[in-house]
């Protein structure tokens, strides 16, 4: 038996009992004539202590030479500490040891292995075993383990079956670019990684189970960010029979069942927001909606005057700055720059006080008298000491502009606490997304997407119009989850693709499989899928998924510790009949 407890179980009541106990020193603190030892595993930290008067001279000697990090087991008595640390649960006892067993040395770690670390991201990557030793790290773990057994938990009662998909297969559209696999038996023929088990929950559902979720690995070739990594894990979910509220319905309750059982907190029901008034209001399809300052369209109170930015503007937007006032001129145009870098891509700013009195001050004051500027107020909602932000330019980049200002300040401001929870369904997406590259619309969420009902004729005429009966679940700002009601009828969705420019060959070439099963009694189905990367960020309070895997890729989409990817050698190339451009 190599442990009788765990290191963070003694207490008061574990005293003069004879424990033993394995795992790492975490430090030793050597008096010469007594030395404690921390001793560290998943559990917690155990204080252990030689001394002179009670430990025999040779364990002494050995107790001495034990380094950071070395493995060790135990075998002593629960003893009272005489210095107590009353903010440990083991902190009033330590143990008195009569056996001590180095079971493997260890190196000097590359960074304290401690909450606080000196170690930097890369180092931490590249020994990201030592990384999940600390707190930090092991308990983002851990939280993630107790959010999917609640998923799993949650879901099972509702009858959902979980259900594996294969990770060989062929293309799914999901609008990142595939993972291959080259075939060693089929020359020349690659297998993709699923970027969603999209067709496979479909054709499930075509097989009558009716109810089916999978905690799945999903692969997509695309940059990567704080939230998205180049393989990541979906909550992903199917069921027959059903009509968006009813999706809606269950998975909003399992987000509820979330929320109480992670956080204990009762949540009302989801206010749900057409896609439309997102970005009206926000300018994003993901809007945070734990603060305010929502977007207020400037045009009909701005284009009157001579003021030409305006003037030509497609669209001039405001948003009311809480407490704005108080920003000096100096901040003020820090701000107007930080709207200029690249990465925002605004011209410029116009800004606009509300003074305590009541009265205006804006940087336009030439063109507009306070009249003016008080419709500016009532449209963005500013009150006394508020600050309006005005941005103008074309619709769709002034809005992605001011959403992307909204969201900083309201990061200065504090109003992003990570503790409140505020969930949102964002509904009616587009169906078709133009691209403004090659002219062309693809799907805003994937082909097997169903238009609104009555929708179909739309198509033909006013592609960009029509309105999918497509969903998105939103947490305070971040896209938790996804999904829609399928096209269940092979004529839809053959005319979908068509409408998506496929040619009558590529449809059945790669879709064929679905499309033949559509004819053999396929329900009305529906579903979604939420990121578990992502939901476990946000319950735990933050943004950047890679915290809460165990191994994650690098902005590289590198596995620094093993040294993935990598070239292979000549011989697996040959067999897997790949030749490889020695020029490119
Ligand atoms: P979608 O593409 O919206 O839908 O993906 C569902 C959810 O998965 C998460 N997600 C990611 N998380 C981390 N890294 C990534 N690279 C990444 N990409 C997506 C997001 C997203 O909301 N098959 C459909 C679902 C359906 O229609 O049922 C799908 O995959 O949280």
């Amino acid at each position: 038996m190599y442990r009788s407890h765990s290191c963070g179980e003694l207490n008061a009541s574990h005293i003069n009992t004879e424990v033993t106990l394995a795992g790492w020193v975490q430090k030793s603190r050597d008096k010469g004539f007594m030395i404690w030892v921390d001793l560290r595993d998943r559990y917690g930290i155990t204080q252990l202590i030689f001394d002179e008067e009670r430990t025999p001279k040779e364990m002494m000697e050995k107790a001495k030479s034990l380094g950071r990090e070395f493995v060790i087991q135990v075998t002593g008595t629960v003893i009272e500490r005489e210095s107590k640390n009353q903010n440990m649960a083991t902190g009033v006892i330590e143990v008195l040891v009569s056996k001590l067993e180095i079971l493997n040395k260890a190196k000097l770690p590359p960074f304290t292995i401690e909450n606080e670390t000196d170690g930097g991201e890369d180092i931490r990557m590249k020994y990201r075993y030592l990384d999940i030793r600390r707190n930090p790290v092991k308990d983002s773990l851990i939280f993630r383990h107790k959010v999917a057994m609640e998923v799993r938990k949650y879901l099972s009662d509702q009858a959902f079956i979980e259900v594996e998909t294969p990770y060989l297969i062929k293309s799914t559209p999901e609008g990142a670019r595939d993972f291959v696999v080259p075939s060693r038996m089929n020359e020349g023929q690659f297998y993709a990684l699923p970027q969603s088990p999209q067709t496979f929950k479909q054709l499930l559902m075509v097989g009558g189970m009716d109810k089916y979720f999978q905690i799945v690995k999903c692969f997509r070739d695309e940059d990567l960010r704080a939230d998205r990594q180049p393989e990541f894990t979906q909550i992903d979910c199917e069921m027959a029979f059903v009509e968006q509220e009813d999706i809606l319905t269950i998975f909003e309750g399992l987000t509820r069942h979330l929320l109480k059982e992670i956080h204990n907190l009762e949540v009302a029901k989801f206010p749900r927001m057409l896609f439309d008034d997102a970005m009206r209001l926000y300018g994003n399809d993901k809007p945070d909606i734990r603060f305010g300052m929502e977007f207020g369209e400037l045009n009909a109170v701005t284009q009157h005057k001579d003021f030409g930015v305006f003037n030509s503007a497609e669209l001039v937007v405001g948003i009311a700055v809480p407490g704005g006032n108080a920003y000096t001129r100096k901040e003020i145009d820090k701000l107007i720059d930080w709207v200029k870098r690249p990465q925002v891509g605004a011209l410029g700013m116009i800004y606009c006080r509300v003074n305590e009195d009541g009265t205006f001050k804006s940087s336009v004051d030439k063109f507009y008298d306070q009249e003016d500027l008080a419709k500016w107020a009532a449209t963005t909602g500013a009150k006394a000491g508020d600050l309006i932000c005005v941005l103008s330019g074309e619709t769709n980049k002034v809005r992605a502009q001011m959403s992307a200002l909204r969201m900083e300040l309201a990061e200065r401001l504090g109003l992003r606490d990570p503790k409140v929870f505020a969930p949102l369904w964002v509904i009616d997406f587009p169906l078709l997304e133009l691209d403004e590259e090659t002219g062309n619309y693809h799907a805003m969420h994937h082909p097997f997407t169903s238009p609104k009902p009555g929708q179909m004729e739309l198509l033909e005429t006013d592609p960009g119009a029509v309105k999918a009966n497509a969903y998105d679940l939103v947490l305070n700002g971040n896209e938790i989850g996804g999904g829609s009601i399928r096209i269940h009828d092979k004529q839809i969705q053959a005319t979908m693709l068509k409408h998506l420019g496929f040619s009558e060959e590529e449809a059945k070439a790669q879709f064929g499989f679905l499309m033949d099963a559509f004819e053999y009694g396929a329900p009305p189905h529906g579903g979604l899928a939420f990121g578990l990367d992502r939901l476990v960020a946000i319950l735990g309070g933050q943004e950047t998924i890679r915290d809460f895997i165990a191994f994650p890729k690098n902005n590289s989409g590198r596995d620094v510790m093993i040294d993935a990817p990598a070239a292979l050698d000549n011989e697996q190339l040959k067999e897997l009949n790949i030749q490889l451009a020695v020029q490119k």
